[in-house]
């Protein structure tokens, strides 16, 4: 008998986490994986570009919920996911990262008492006002198994009660995708395409509500930004939240006049891995780009007051860095004084590997 174990995939991060579990999982004869897709991001630049770029096939459930508020978000997918485990119960569902279907999954499937795995668990920012924050806090109590990057995830979980027994260690996933996919990568010439010098040139990425949902704050950071871009060309790959709100407040104008800053559409994985692997450096205010550039040793300038990933702190390549500190941080980064200190323990391309060990155990497979 098939076990059959659900992979929930939603925003445009968890593609990366999704596909190595899955690749792996399909050649298990033990084992059927179903592909569920949320729908929470649905732009072609956001989702399908990823499914085709890390060889992901169409996802066997699409709940198709889309944007809204919070609480719609995360309800639309309860009431999709819990349907969907309703008529079809699986034997494990395994949820990634730390974005709203990944609260909402858990929580409806732990109402039906399936067993849940959760991929990056551990992590804190320990900052409430952080929506993921509070995603990552709900899904950890309530997972049963704790699949974490990091040792400092381990702590953090012990500290909170939760039982040793629960939390494994297996690494970060997103090294896999990288690995995965490294020849399709290496294959590209995105900078070289876009007119830019190997190392001569930066990438911004930003998305997070505290700095791009407020005027004053985008605003400030538009203007470091452009007066950055006087110092080493910026290709600002842009997310669809940031677009909304630059329009919104009437900043765009300034970013399109801005000679050096090459404003982009979202990028493809393979395409933006490309990009970010021939690069200076890169601004950011992204979870995964954190990890990705201490992977690859490129210089992260992370427009946060905090991170939780602090291990990229001490054993990346990232700083954490206000946006009225950009300049002397580029001072540093681009004058060499920048730490790139190696690549944590266990993030090796090999996470995946250990998760669906895991599972086999787990689901008494062998
Ligand atoms: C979500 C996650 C965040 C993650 C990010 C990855 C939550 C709370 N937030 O943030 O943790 O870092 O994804 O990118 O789960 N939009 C589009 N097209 C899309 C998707 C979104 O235009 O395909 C626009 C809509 O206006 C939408 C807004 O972006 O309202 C925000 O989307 P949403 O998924 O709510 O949050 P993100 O900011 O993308
Ligand atoms: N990414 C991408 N194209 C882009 C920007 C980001 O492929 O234009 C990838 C990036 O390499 C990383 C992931 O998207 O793997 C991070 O997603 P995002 O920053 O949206 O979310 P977060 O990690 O902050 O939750």
């Amino acid at each position: 008998m098939h076990k059959t174990v659900h992979l929930i995939a939603a925003a445009r991060p968890n593609f990366m986490k999704v596909a190595p579990v899955y690749r792996l999982l399909a050649r298990e004869d033990w084992c059927r994986p179903v592909f569920i897709h949320t729908g929470q991001h649905y732009d072609f630049g956001m989702s399908d570009v990823f499914l085709r770029d890390l060889e992901l096939p169409a996802p066997d459930i699409h709940l198709g919920v889309g944007s809204g508020s919070h609480a719609e978000q995360t309800a639309g997918v309860m009431i999709a996911y819990e349907r969907v485990c309703t008529e079809n119960a699986p034997d494990f569902v395994l949820v990634v990262g730390d974005v709203n279907s990944t609260l909402a999954c858990t929580l409806a499937a732990k109402k039906l008492c399936l067993p849940v795995g959760h991929l990056e668990a551990g992590l804190r920012s320990w900052d409430r006002r952080m929506p993921e924050e509070l995603n990552r806090i709900v899904t950890d109590a309530l997972a049963d198994i704790l699949w974490t990057p990091s040792i400092d995830a381990d702590e953090n979980l012990l500290r909170e009660g939760v039982a040793p027994e629960r939390i494994r260690r297996v690494g970060n996933v997103m090294m896999d995708a990288f690995e995965l996919m490294r020849p399709k990568i290496e294959a590209e010439s995105v900078a070289a395409d876009l007119g830019l010098r190997l190392r001569e040139f930066g990438v911004v990425t930003l998305h997070r509500p505290s700095n791009v949902d407020d005027r004053d704050t985008l605003s400030f950071i538009v203007e470091r930004l452009i007066s950055a871009s006087h110092r080493l060309p910026l290709v600002f790959s842009m997310h669809p939240r940031t677009r909304k709100w630059l329009e919104h407040f009437g900043l765009m104008q300034s970013l399109v006049a801005a000679e050096s800053i090459r404003l982009n559409e979202p990028m493809g994985y393979v395409q933006f891995m490309s990009l970010v692997k021939d690069a200076r450096l890169v601004i950011t205010d992204s979870g995964g780009v954190q990890g990705e550039t201490s992977y690859l040793g490129i210089p992260c300038l992370t427009l946060r007051e905090n991170t939780e990933q602090p291990v990229t702190l001490t054993q990346g390549s990232n700083r954490l860095v206000s946006p009225g500190g950009l300049d002397g941080a580029l001072d540093d980064a681009l004058s060499g004084r920048w730490e790139v200190r190696g690549v944590p323990e266990l993030w090796d391309g090999r996470t995946a590997g250990r998760v669906v060990d895991d599972l086999r155990a787990l689901l008494g497979a062998e």
